[in-house]
């Protein structure tokens, strides 16, 4: 199987190439990334000699370019983790999420009919349906959840969403869609809530928690991502949507002081800052689709995978450390004014 891996060199597309090049060597990968801000090929290091893989910098809504690589490669398999994927930065620039996350998917739904792919599969997040209240904790999204949308962000990703299903629908295209809750683990990007709490923690500098910290999120560790997307791009039936999670459901406040906690270090570090603008409330997954129709569970609990992810920065502080020494630190200034 020949498969196009974009957005390869983000956190969970790189977690992705580690699984597949682990659990399918007979398979081979070719990673389209821009290298954004978000594009690390740090993350992928050891994987540049084997001939199952190779990387190829480009941009998913440039459409000569796209279709030039479909043609040259032949690909078997499309999976599109490509996207602007911060919140927050859809906030202050919805522009380049537009580009990207829909104009993009589309240009690579497009190339995926010219040249006859048989499984195109779109990695999407919970955020397209919106929030629950805090008060209810009865209710979850299911996959038939209206899409409701807050953020220029989770308003992209819908869009994304609404034109695979469109592609299966009017073309035929053989489509699947995931929305995973929120995931952590190795490689991601300092900017997200885990990493950014763990790295500022690490050195002792303040945590900037949004409101009053009683937003819920349900958290998934990537592997048990990847694992997910593995099994519904094999076994999956085209049109679907599939929901993933783990009912691991804490407030922001909780993960923060897990994450104090494990450090040994104080809670005088929290510091509550002006809340994100249109700040979703609550997210919970009902992922029964996916354990009954694909027998999916995950592996990890979340006090097992905070602490491998915690284990991890550790012991990569030079991966982290070259990103808070670069652009990135002058993002963080603008952003929190710290
Ligand atoms: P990320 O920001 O870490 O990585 C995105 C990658 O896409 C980067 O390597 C970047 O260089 C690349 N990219 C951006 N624009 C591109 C373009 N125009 N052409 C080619 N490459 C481009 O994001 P992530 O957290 O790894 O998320 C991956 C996908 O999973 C996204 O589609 C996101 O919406 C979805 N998702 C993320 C989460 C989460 O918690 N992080 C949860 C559910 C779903
Ligand atoms: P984030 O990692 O940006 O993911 P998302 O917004 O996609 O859920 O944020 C997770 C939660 O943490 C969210 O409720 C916002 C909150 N948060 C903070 O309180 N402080 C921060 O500095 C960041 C980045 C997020």
């Amino acid at each position: 199987m020949k498969i196009l891996v974009t957005g390869g060199a983000g956190f969970i597309g790189s977690n992705f190439i580690h699984y597949m090049m682990k659990n399918h060597p007979e398979d081979s990968i070719v990673n389209l990334d821009l290298l954004t801000y978000a594009g690390n090929l740090e993350s992928l290091k050891g994987l540049e000699d084997r001939r199952n893989y190779r990387f190829v910098q480009g941009d998913i809504a440039d459409r000569p370019f796209v279709m030039k690589l479909f043609e040259q490669e032949k690909f078997d398999w499309v999976v599109n983790f490509a996207a602007e994927s911060h919140v927050d930065r859809s906030i202050v620039d919805p522009g380049v999420f537009v580009r990207t996350n829909i104009m993009g998917t589309q240009v690579l739904l497009d190339a995926s009919r010219e040249f006859g792919i048989k499984r195109c599969h779109q990695v999407s997040t919970d955020e397209v349906y919106g929030d629950l209240p805090l008060d209810r904790r009865d209710l979850f999204f299911t996959e038939q959840t209206p899409l409701h949308t807050s953020s220029p962000y989770s308003a992209s990703k819908a869009g994304a969403d609404l034109l695979v299903l469109a592609y299966h629908r009017t073309f035929g295209l053989p489509v699947t869609i995931s929305r995973c809750s929120n995931n952590y683990g190795a490689y991601q990007f300092p900017e997200k809530m885990i990493p950014l709490m763990l790295t500022r923690a690490l050195k002792d500098e303040p945590l900037p928690v949004y409101g009053t910290g009683e937003n819920v999120r349900d958290w998934l560790h990537v592997e048990d991502h990847c694992a997910a997307i593995d099994r519904i791009m094999r076994d999956g039936r085209a049109g679907e949507v599939y929901n993933i999670g783990g009912h691991n459901e804490k407030t922001n406040l909780e993960v923060v002081r897990t994450i104090l906690k494990a450090l040994g270090k104080p809670e005088s570090l929290i510091r509550f800052v002006e809340d994100r603008k249109g700040h979703d409330l609550r997210y919970a997954i009902d992922p029964a689709k996916l354990e009954t129709e694909l027998s999916w569970k995950p592996r990890y609990t979340f006090e097992t995978g905070i602490r491998q992810t915690i284990d991890w920065y550790l012991g990569h502080q030079e991966w982290w450390q070259h990103i808070l020494d670069g652009e990135y630190s002058e993002y963080f200034r603008k952003m929190y004014k710290m």
